[in-house]
């Protein structure tokens, strides 16, 4: 074996001997909470030596104890000492060290998901959805950016959950970056043997563009909760086809890292919303940046103000600070009616704190979880359970609810309600209650190809911001479907709308060829010196990128929902087309073992490779769902696939679908029972 020593000298890449001094953390701050594995004696030793792989040796004495204390009180070794002091947050890309465009780009990015702004729990690299990392610890954060300073344009850099493998000979038009998260052996890929991983070093959750390093604030979920919501009034409350959901009430619950899109998506679409929220700081971080207009800690209060919007037919979003199911059984006991009803708490993870159960305050909850994880298990259970009964009363008095990406139909029926599922049994036929993506997003949206295509402008300058914005516009036709009047107006409206929370980016949603258009027009303008360098990315919760049942892929009824070919040949196919960053994870938005879900980054340098690149790897990234979906007989998509193969006849053909009649079907299984 060889000596640390000789290890040391072996490596050009690695962490400074010189110990850095612990920082000092701001209070202000939240923190995340203890997270709850039981690991043997055997774990725990080699949890405390997984976590000291990075660290010269002359510092393991004093680092040891310190680790195992991070790991006995916090679930994790986070390597605290190992965070730079101060903010960080994505700085103009002149700004960052590197041989490369590309390793200064994804700097920004990195940097940008763990700024104060945008991170939920910026001390512990979480950037959203409760768990989601960026990567495990602040010794891998560290070495990748020492990493990204040193990749050069003819290498790949190899991230294995948060962990840099190495840098390793590509070419010009390969990733620069390839990652993945969380993903498991098959029989191991379940929470309780991720979470005893995590706890070891060995896997990081990355939820989805957290650990994809596209994360871009709250704008990001904005305008698909502004698709969902005028679409849900377009279907469900008479809105007319281009009309907007003015003098209509939603409610929902969470003003997080996602969910915070909620109120300020409600009042894009014109509505009246009332968002609960137990946590307090939340409902003061929105109310700062603008995204929600009015707060109260009382329901009665939070009604008047609704109705008196809802009779001018004027705009508002208002905060109560309390629990979402006292808001409903509220509203149930004094008739009052909710039109739209969704709900956003972290139910992927509601044993981890994500969902703060009916009866306990926030600082109730975090104290139980630290201290009687059971016992806070039995609360979560009986409040989903409630949560659903209020719930199914409301949708029996005419409430459309929609269950909006979190799990929360599966919390439910993991916390005893059976009568949640279809067959009242599992889950293998679905739940009772449709899914955003079911009714709304899979048949409107993601069908077509429309999904949440994203740019982040590097210079940092909001000056580019509104040049890209205003190019965006100029590619969309607001005649040709409604869809595009919503996408055109957005984009129209977003610099008034400030959406911005971190660095200059925009989301708007495209789609396949939409997308190709505004990337070649954005390396335009990049080339001719109008703008300055862009990333371009999108959220994996997209068409192609993401196979999820319960989710994004809840409108596949073929029987393939529980497959993941396409999102696995989504990232391979960007990778073999050479897409800057491509990134594939286990999880997403519903848990370990539920989904896996990929996205890209591309850094447009205005070169004629970035073209070439932007031609083919944009239009596959966003196809193959499409075609999957049209080969799932998906409506929408298999008139899209037509319309694609006619429009792509010298180069690009997929394969459709014969639809076979049901009558024939039914026909021929009588005749077979016979
Ligand atoms: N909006 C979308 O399109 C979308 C997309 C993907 C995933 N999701 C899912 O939505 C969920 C929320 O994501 P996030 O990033 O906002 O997570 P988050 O943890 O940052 O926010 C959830 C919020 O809910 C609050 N909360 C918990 N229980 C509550 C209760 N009973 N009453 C009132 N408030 C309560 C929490 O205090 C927290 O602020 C996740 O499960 C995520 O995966 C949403």
């Amino acid at each position: 074996m060889l000596s640390n020593k000789d290890i040391s000298k072996a490596m050009r890449i690695k962490l400074d001997s010189e110990l850095p001094q612990h920082p000092e953390f701001d209070d202000k701050y939240r923190r995340a909470p203890k997270r709850q594995v039981k690991l043997t004696d055997r774990e725990i030793k080699l949890a405390l030596k997984n976590a000291l792989r990075y660290v010269p040796e002359e510092n393991h004495e004093k680092l040891a104890p310190e680790f195992l204390e991070e790991l006995i009180t916090m679930g994790r070794i986070y390597g605290y000492r190992y965070r730079p002091e101060g903010r960080i947050y994505g700085k103009p890309i002149d700004e960052y060290k590197g041989k490369c465009i590309e390793g200064k780009a994804v700097q920004v990015m990195i940097d940008n998901n763990l700024d104060f702004d945008i991170a939920l729990y910026p001390y512990e690299l979480v950037t959203y959805g409760e768990t989601g990392q960026v990567c495990q610890n602040w010794m891998q954060y560290r070495l990748i950016k020492k990493y990204l300073q040193e990749l050069t344009q003819d290498q790949t850099l190899v991230v294995m959950s948060g962990h840099p493998l190495g840098l390793f000979k590509s070419n010009k038009k390969s990733p620069r970056v390839i990652l993945t998260n969380g993903l498991m052996v098959g029989m191991f890929d379940n929470p309780d043997d991720w979470g005893k991983a995590a706890a070891m070093g060995v896997s990081s959750y990355g939820q989805m563009t957290a650990g994809g390093w596209m994360y871009i604030g709250p704008q990001g979920i904005v305008h698909g909760t502004f698709n969902t919501l005028l679409n849900a009034g377009r279907m469900k409350l008479g809105v007319e086809k281009d009309g907007d959901i003015r003098g209509h009430l939603f409610v929902s619950s969470g003003l997080g890292g996602m969910s915070g899109a909620q109120a300020k998506a409600v009042e894009i679409a014109n509505g009246v919303g009332i968002i609960a929220e137990v946590d307090k700081s939340r409902i003061k971080t929105r109310l700062e940046q603008g995204w929600v207009s009015k707060s109260t800690d009382s329901i009665k209060e939070a009604f008047e103000i609704a109705e008196k919007y809802i009779e001018k037919k004027e705009p508002i979003s208002i905060a109560y600070e309390g629990n979402i199911v006292d808001l409903l059984e509220y509203a149930l006991n004094n008739n009052k009616k909710i039109e739209l009803l969704s709900d956003q708490t972290s139910c992927h993870v509601p044993y981890d704190g994500g969902y703060c159960p009916q009866g306990l305050t926030f600082e109730d909850r975090t104290k139980l979880l630290k201290n009687d994880k059971e016992e806070f298990k039995k609360h979560v259970d009986e409040s989903l359970i409630k949560h659903f009964k209020l719930i199914k009363k409301m949708v029996d008095k005419g409430t459309y609810f929609f269950d909006y990406g979190n799990s929360f139909m599966r919390a439910v029926f993991d916390a005893g309600a059976k009568e949640i599922s279809k067959n009242g049994k599992d889950t293998s036929e679905g739940f009772i209650f449709p899914s955003y993506v079911d009714d709304i997003m899979g048949p409107m949206l993601f069908d077509y190809g429309y999904g949440p295509f994203r740019w982040v402008c590097l210079s940092g300058k909001s000056e580019d911001l509104k040049k890209t914005d205003k190019a965006a516009m100029e590619i969309i036709n607001p005649e040709r479907r409604g869809q595009d009047r919503d996408n055109y107006v957005w984009i129209r409206d977003a610099e008034k709308n400030k959406l911005v929370v971190g660095t200059q980016a925009r989301i708007l949603y495209q789609d396949a060829l939409g997308r190709r258009d505004i990337a070649l027009k954005f390396n335009k303008m990049v080339r001719n010196g109008e703008i300055g360098p862009v990333m371009l990315g999108r959220d994996h919760h997209d068409t192609g990128g993401t196979d999820s049942p319960y989710r994004e892929t809840s409108n596949i009824k073929d029987g393939s929902n529980i497959t993941a070919d396409m999102a696995i040949h989504c990232f391979a196919g960007n990778a073999a087309r050479g897409m800057s960053l491509v990134a594939l994870h286990n999880g997403g938005g519903v848990g370990i073992s539920k989904a896996i879900n990929g996205g890209f980054g591309m850094v447009l340098d205005g070169s004629e490779r970035v073209d070439e690149i932007l031609k083919k790897s944009i239009p596959w990234d966003v196809m193959v769902g499409v075609a999957r979906r049209n080969w799932a007989r998906c409506e929408n998509s298999i008139s899209t696939v037509a319309e694609y193969n006619e429009e792509f006849k010298e180069e690009d053909h997929i394969t459709m679908p014969y639809v076979a009649d049901d009558n024939l079907i039914e026909n021929a299984f009588k005749e077979y029972k016979k």
